[in-house]
């Protein structure tokens, strides 16, 4: 199908659900980028993703129920199998519909406790996150996070450093050392990379312990990005995150954390650490004036400790993202 959305981001995976909260024979509706899609596990375990609308009169597929391996439609009980197909119509017992009768599908995945949808052609795998099958590392699912902005400002949030001793004074910083030293920052055929950056954090694990806290960025891509930030100890906290649009003006955020287990194997404390750090940023992302990311340099002006925020939007730009910028 083609799409309006740049295939950049249409052709990328974004995660909508958790799988536990989609058991055998239920359903979910779920929306990204505008298009609503119900996501449905039959009771044989198989996953389907599908647009939100029958096509016979365009009632909401997410109001009907799953029955066995088939999705049935609340209006007219029009009976749907695992490819979508119409295969029974109450009211005519004795008909079967032409494969005209059919409904939209949408690739899905799970990994990492999600479900993922794709609404193009995958053109790469979901991102990789290589603490996940790490048993030195303690990993926890925060999210989703309902962000009022574009996933675009979220992610550029998330590669902000000169925030952090400002609104995560406390944890991330202190304001009278706020000062960022220079780092490195590079793009590629992998995305665009930010290394090298170094500041003091009175809590950079949620362990209470400060340190100098040396951060290393990956963006995966337009919607993700990855961070791994070590302390003066060696003890590494770990990020990928997902900021998953549902407009152009707000997002889902999904982030996988993962600490070294010799800092804590609190989960619940983990991922308490990190709802307080996000609902922090939540403030500050709904406060924007711009709920869009602006990709022309002048409509807000730059300073040194931004260089990864510019190479951000100089890269989405190259890649032609328009949906969610201005
Ligand atoms: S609208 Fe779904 S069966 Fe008629
Ligand atoms: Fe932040």
């Amino acid at each position: 199908m083609s799409s309006p959305i740049e295939s950049v981001l249409w052709n990328d995976w974004f995660p909508v659900a958790r799988s536990q909260n989609l058991i055998a024979g239920s359903l979910i509706s779920v929306t990204l980028f505008e298009t609503e899609v119900v996501i449905w596990r039959a009771h044989s375990g198989a996953l389907m993703a599908w647009t939100d609308r029958c096509p016979h009169r365009s009632v909401k597929l997410s109001s009907g129920k799953v029955e066995g391996d088939t999705l049935v439609c609340s209006y007219h009980g029009m009976v749907y199998d695992c490819r979508g197909q119409c295969i029974k119509v109450p009211a005519h017992p004795n008909f079967l519909p032409s494969s005209a009768a059919i409904v939209q599908s949408y690739r899905v995945n799970e990994q990492y406790g999600l479900i993922f949808i794709c609404l193009g052609n995958p053109q790469k795998s979901i991102a990789p996150f290589p603490e996940w099958k790490n048993s030195n590392f303690v990993t926890v699912l925060c999210g989703s996070y309902s962000i009022p902005c574009s996933g675009l400002r979220a992610i550029e949030n998330f590669l902000d450093l000169s925030h952090l001793a400002i609104v995560h004074r406390g944890r991330l910083g202190v304001p009278d050392q706020a000062s960022i030293s220079d780092y490195t920052v590079t793009t590629d055929e992998d995305g665009v990379h930010i290394e090298d950056a170094s500041l003091w954090q009175p809590d950079p694990m949620g362990d209470g312990c400060g340190s100098t806290v040396h951060y290393n960025y990956w963006i995966i891509s337009p919607l993700t990005a990855y961070l791994r930030k070590t302390t003066s100890t060696n003890h590494s906290l770990s990020i990928l995150l997902w900021a998953t649009p549902t407009s152009q003006e707000s997002c889902l955020g999904w982030m996988l954390m993962s600490v070294h287990s010799s800092v804590s194997t609190d989960e619940s404390a983990l991922e308490a650490f990190q709802d307080a750090i996000v609902q922090q940023d939540i403030e500050v992302l709904a406060n924007h004036s711009l709920k869009r990311l602006p990709l022309e340099t002048q409509l807000e002006f730059h300073v040194q400790s931004d260089r990864g925020s510019i190479a951000y939007r100089k890269w989405l730009k190259t890649l032609g993202v328009s949906y969610g910028t201005m």
